[in-house]
This record gives C-alpha cells, structure tokens and sequence, in this order.
C-alpha cells in the first residue's frame, strides 16, 4: 500500500499507536520495545521504532544487523531544517522524509530510527536538535493502520525534555523491587506536567502480586506480566532477537499486545467522543 502523507495526532480511521516505554535501567524496556513491534508488524501494522536511548540497543531486539547512523550525528541536516540564523531556530522543521531517508527496514518490515544522544542541556532546552526529534515524531510519512514504539532510555531525568508528548500511552515496565515501583511513582506524578494523557505498566521477570496492588494504588493501569524466561538470556547470548526464539516471555508479550491494541482503541474512542462534545 501507498503510504500516506498525515499528521499523526489527525489521522482517522484505521488504529495509529503511539506509544513510549520507560522505566528503571535493566527492567526489559528494550526487550518488550522490540518485540511488541515485531509482533505489531506481524499484524499488518507499519511499525517505525525509535531508539531514545543514548546507550543504542534496540536494534538487538529486533533483530536488526546494520542499525541506522543516529540522527543525532547528522549536525547539518538538523541544522538545516531547525536551525535559523541568528542562533534562532524553526519550531516546526520539515521532517517528513526522515523516517524512509535516514531510518532501516528490519525483519517483519519493521522500520528502525536512531536518535542518538540529543541536547543534555536539561528540560528547558529549546535547541534545534530537539526541536527537530519533537517535530520528527509529531509528523511522519506513515500508513493509516501504524505504530510508533519509542524505546527510552532508563530512568525519569531526560522526560523533561518533551519528546514523549503526543504519544498515546507511555508505559512504564516494572519489576518485583523498590526502586522500579518508585520510578513509576515519579512518572505518575510528573505525567501531566510531561504532558502523559495516559500511562500503564507492564510487570516484568515474574512476582507479580504485590507489585500488582501497588501499581493499582497508584493508580496505574496493568497491561500484562512478563514472566522471568532464561529463553530471553539465550536470545540475548545468540545475538538472536526474543521473537526469533521464542518461548514464555514472547507470548506474554503477544498478550500484551492485544490488551495494548485495546487501551489505544478506547483512547481513541474517549478522543472522538471528547472532540464531539466540545462541538
Ligand atoms: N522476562 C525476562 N526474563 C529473563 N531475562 C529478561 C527478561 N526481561 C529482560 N531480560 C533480560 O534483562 C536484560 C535487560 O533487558 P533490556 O535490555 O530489555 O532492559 P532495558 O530496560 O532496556 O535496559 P537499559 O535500561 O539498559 O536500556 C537483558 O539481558 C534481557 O535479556
Ligand atoms: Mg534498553
């Protein structure tokens, strides 16, 4: 099919996903990442994932060999498109080609981008670079039944910067521990000043009840479990994407998928429902 030329946040018809995974560092974001969008591809829907992440991994997971160059490294074209004279820069950059210039096709026609490491210069950073990544995923050259999975990098600090706004749903994996319920606490509360609609979790390696009634006291939806799976280690030492392998984990994150395409539909419903009344 044609891809269409649409703005994300307008596209009717056909179900678009936005969605943006994060939590602790080592909690399996880039594992549920690339394997949700290899199962979405395996459905029928154009998949772009992103890689957010600085330290660059995703492309394991999905079984990507060649990665794309970071789009950060490309100074010039960022420069170009958001850069103005004057040390000014341009709000909203041309950025449609992006994704089918400068990204990869995977395995199950998966499209792959890289960011790269982007501005460090904190949450009130209005450089061109991120100018142009907010831009990037606000506007894509991109079929009607699509998914955009942003894999971000660990913990809650680069949130500020905004380029999770505008996503669907940021879902937040954690892990029986502390410290991976805490950093989805902190998203919970910093969600609407980032400017999250929604968020969910997605509990992984296993131990599951008591991680369960705190994300529900928090408030926190719970998509799924994804049970501990020396599978996922094997995968891991055979360079082989989880999918590829298979096993436990892989298919409760299948299960995943389908309560995800269910959360988004509802999302969209709410949406069109909300458009309506304002009329
Ligand atoms: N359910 C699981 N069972 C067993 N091993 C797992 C499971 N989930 C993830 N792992 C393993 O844990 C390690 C970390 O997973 P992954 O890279 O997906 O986490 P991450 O949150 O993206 O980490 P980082 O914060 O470094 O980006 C990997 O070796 C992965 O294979
Ligand atoms: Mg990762």
């Amino acid at each position: 099919m044609k891809p269409l030329l649409v703005d994300l946040n307008q596209c009717s018809g056909g179900i678009l996903i936005k969605i943006a995974i994060t939590g602790k560092g080592g909690v399996g974001k880039t594992t549920l990442s690339g394997t949700l969008a290899r199962l979405l591809a395996r459905d029928g829907y154009e998949v772009l994932a992103i890689d957010a992440d600085p330290d660059m991994n995703l492309a394991s997971s999905l079984g990507v060999e060649n990665p794309p160059k970071p789009l950060a490294d490309f100074k010039d074209l960022i420069q170009e498109r958001a850069g103005a004279e004057g040390g000014a820069f341009i709000y909203n950059p041309k950025v449609d080609d992006i994704a089918s210039k400068y990204g990869v096709i995977g395995p199950d026609g998966v499209r792959m981008l890289v960011m790269g490491t982007v501005d460090r210069g904190g949450s009130g950073c209005m450089c061109p670079a991120s100018a142009f990544l907010r831009a990037l995923l606000r506007h894509l050259m991109i079929r009607e039944k699509s998914a955009v999975i942003l894999d971000m990098e660990a913990g809650i600090e680069h949130l500020g910067r905004g380029t999770t706004r505008g996503m669907d749903l940021m879902i937040v994996v954690v892990e029986p521990g502390a410290r991976s319920l805490e950093t989805a606490e902190r998203i919970k509360r910093l969600s609407s000043e980032i400017g999250i609609k929604h968020l969910a979790a997605v509990i992984n390696k296993g131990g599951s009840g008591k991680v369960n009634d705190k994300l529900e006291e928090l408030g926190i939806q719970v998509l799924g479990e994804i049970p501990f799976d020396p599978k996922l280690m094997q995968a891991d030492l055979e360079k082989q994407a989880p999918i590829e392998v298979g096993g436990e984990a892989v298919d409760a994150i299948a299960k995943i998928k389908e309560k995800l395409i269910e959360v988004v539909e509802k999302i969209r419903s709410e949406e069109e429902a909300g458009k309506k009344s304002e009329k």
